[in-house]
């Protein structure tokens, strides 16, 4: 493609106006989208007037007066079309690890005998941590790694919970949810996904496909903010059974009652444990705006031809990079890696130049497509830069091997 046929796609883009409402900086290229959202323009506004006004006026008033106390509820109903949900299955809480670990010990305590979490090697390894810290303190539990491909026919009676992230952080090689979750309840387990690198990039559709829990992060696609807080849904004929184990007084029935024992809040607000992080919520919920109205499928279907552009261009640029993601477009999620053995100077001299992805060792070059602030043209030209870039060898000075400690 020639950069004008880029310009033209851009020109003839229904969501190329969108990328006004965000705020990229001025000779940046973000291919990052996939590890942290670009600041939408009115987050700031809307922050700043939940700390002047309704803190700094309301004060205390606020968790009534300014819906503090209904925020978990409210920007997690907002999610919810998202990912297949209805909005009373998805609530705003704490971090993916907690909801993990919440979720994994409440499917454990609703399936009898059943001790296995399943999940497969090189899942996103907060999953495989939080899996394997409950192993270790919940008496026979044990955590199951089985390579994706044989992931279906290792679900067996022993297996309480599969647990799998919809698309793969590094690789960005996406499952088929409908068809994983049906050989997960085929075999008796409950079905967990993490849905980190999926939400806001890809379709989803969680109770299309029956799934019974999810996480996923708050500050990738949906634009929350660094470390915005995460979110949880549980399939509604799940909500009265599964307990969670993170039995705090915000997840109580009545915490204003102040009694001394717990009884579980209904619906989602059981998987509440703490008082919620108000300006991080202000944050996601402004983030989340720009969703509005936005037709998911076209919005998608436009992050693959970003994608589909990058990886072509990079194909005739580069031919020093191996593609390390599916060749499929419908087999991968928002984002693709190439590997290189020279990633992460690779990487770091693109980011001099303004080309932000990031790196993910020993060899990978990663990078996103966000399709409500990238165009056509944004996409093009980073591959140009990137074949620059190695064409020259400038990335092959010490300065860029340095390593900070955030690839
Ligand atoms: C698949 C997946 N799960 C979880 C996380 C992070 O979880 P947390 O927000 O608890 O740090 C990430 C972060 O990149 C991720 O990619």
């Amino acid at each position: 493609m020639t950069r004008d046929e880029a310009r033209a796609l851009d020109a003839a883009d229904p969501f190329a106006a969108l990328k006004a409402r965000f705020a990229v900086p001025e000779g940046v290229l973000y291919l990052d989208g996939n590890s942290l959202g670009v600041l939408p323009r009115d987050t700031s506004a809307r922050v700043a007037d939940t700390v002047a006004r309704e803190w700094g006026e309301g004060l205390i008033r606020s968790w009534n007066d300014a819906g503090w106390i209904d925020a978990p509820m409210r920007v997690g109903a907002k999610i919810a079309p998202l990912i297949g949900a209805q909005p009373h299955e998805v609530v705003v809480a704490d971090s993916t690890s907690v909801n993990l670990h919440k979720l994994l010990v409440a499917a454990l305590g609703a399936q009898g005998g059943r001790r296995v979490i399943l999940t497969e090697p090189g899942n996103f390894p907060t999953d495989l941590y939080i899996a394997q810290g409950i192993a270790a303190t919940l008496p026979g539990v044990e955590v199951r790694t089985v390579a994706r491909e044989r992931i279906a026919e290792a679900i067996d009676e022993r297996v309480a919970v599969v647990m799998l992230t919809h698309v793969h952080y590094r690789t960005a090689a996406m499952f088929d949810m409908a068809a994983v979750t049906q050989a997960a309840h085929a075999a008796g387990a409950l079905m967990l996904w993490d849905l980190s690198h999926s939400a806001g990039a890809v379709p989803v559709d969680l109770n299309g496909a029956g799934a019974d829990l999810a996480v996923g992060c708050g500050y990738k696609y949906l634009n929350g903010g660094p470390g915005a807080p995460a979110y949880l849904f549980v399939a509604e004929r799940h909500q009265a059974r599964l307990a969670s184990p993170l039995t705090g007084w915000m997840g109580h029935a009545t915490p204003f009652d102040f009694g001394d024992d717990y009884a579980a809040g209904a619906g989602m607000k059981r998987w509440l444990a703490g008082t919620p992080p108000i300006l991080a919520l202000a944050a996601l919920e402004a983030g989340l705006a720009a969703f509005d109205g936005v037709d998911l499928a076209a919005l998608y279907a436009k992050g693959r031809a970003l994608a589909e552009l990058f990886v072509a261009e990079v194909g005739s640029r580069c031919p020093d990079l191996a593609l390390a993601s599916p060749t499929d477009p419908a087999a991968r999620g928002s984002h693709v890696s190439f590997a290189h053995a020279d990633g992460y100077p690779v990487m770091a001299s693109l980011i001099a130049r303004g080309v932000i992805g990031d790196f993910r060792g020993p060899d990978l070059l990663r990078f996103g497509f966000t399709p409500l602030y990238l165009g056509f043209e944004d996409v093009w030209r980073a591959a140009e830069i990137l074949g620059e870039v190695l064409a020259s060898g400038a990335w092959d000075v010490a300065r860029y091997r340095a390593r900070g400690a955030v690839t």
